[in-house]
């Protein structure tokens, strides 16, 4: 469970209140997408989950953050992150290691994991990302979308009950990008929770159960998935593209031809153009 209560936010040098006044819950094992116009305070919102904020990056911090019970203010960085797997929104920052196996097994290296469940752990790991062919490259010849998958790896192998992703998908191909929701859609079985940053919001919508929609540091709306990707008007004037579908069927909304609400998957839109069908 994360819990956050009247949190506010001002980064050390600046006089803009980047997150204001903030609440939310998210319960253990919910999936959910954060979404917002660029600068909105995406990325410092989930800061807030690992304690980056106020550990790592300082300014003027108000309200209180409690993750798994635990105070996020109390804790350190490193305790944190046993419990909350975060992908950074520039991986390359993240590896530490000069070989791929040995940036997989450096987080279990620093919390001690035995040897043999850190091999087998590894081989788990490689083997369900499909990491074969990078294992024994050096993790500075990668390229950026292999680097994500091995950071994704590394973060994995460590167990999180809370991933969170951000704007993870925005640099791999198609391939990579259906993989991904495959790896997290299995993630979200094992009821880990999940958080999830991205500007695509085809790629949310085939993931997440929920969707928190931020502008301004504030929360805008905060619902179910199928309501908040289908209100096309609302993600528009926050700045963001309506997924394909919603996008597509909206004319026939407006001109009143659409008996059912917006679809967000094929699925959905497939059923009601073969209603249509003679
Ligand atoms: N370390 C920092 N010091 C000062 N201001 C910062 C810092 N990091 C971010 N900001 C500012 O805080 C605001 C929110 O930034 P944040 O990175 O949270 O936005 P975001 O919604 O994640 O955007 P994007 O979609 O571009 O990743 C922006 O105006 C940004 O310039
Ligand atoms: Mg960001």
């Amino acid at each position: 469970m994360i819990e956050l209560r009247n949190v506010s936010f001002t980064y050390a040098g600046s006089n803009r209140r980047v997150l204001q006044n903030l609440s939310l819950e998210i319960a253990r094992g919910e999936s959910v997408g954060i979404i917002g116009p660029t600068g909105s305070g995406k990325s410092t919102l989930c800061y807030l989950f690992n304690g980056l904020i106020p550990h790592h990056f300082s300014g003027k911090f108000q309200g209180e953050v409690l993750v798994s019970e635990r105070n996020v203010m109390k804790e350190t960085i490193e305790s944190m992150s046993q419990i909350v797997g975060y992908m950074l929104q520039e991986p390359s920052l993240q590896i530490a290691s000069p070989f791929v196996e040995s940036e997989i097994t450096f987080g279990m290296e620093n919390f001690a994991v035995p040897v043999d469940k850190m091999d087998k752990r590894l081989n788990e790991i490689i083997a369900e990302l499909g990491l074969e062919h990078l294992r024994y490259r050096a993790t500075a010849d990668l390229s950026e979308g292999e680097k994500q998958k091995v950071v994704l790896a590394s973060i994995l192998a460590m167990d999180p009950s809370i991933l969170v992703l951000d704007e993870s998908s925005s640099m791999v191909d198609s391939t990579s990008k259906n993989d991904l929701v495959k790896i997290l859609t299995a993630l979200k079985k094992q009821q880990r929770t999940l958080i999830i940053i991205d500007h695509d919001l085809d790629f949310l919508a085939k993931i997440v159960d929920r969707v928190i929609l931020i502008n301004n540091g504030s929360i805008i709306i905060d619902g179910a998935t199928d309501s908040v990707l289908t209100n096309n008007r609302l993600l528009i004037k926050n700045g963001l593209i309506p997924p394909i579908f919603p996008d597509l069927f909206d004319i026939f909304q407006e001109k009143k031809l659409l008996d059912d609400p917006l679809p967000l998957s094929l699925e959905s839109a497939r059923k009601i153009v073969q209603k249509w069908l003679p």
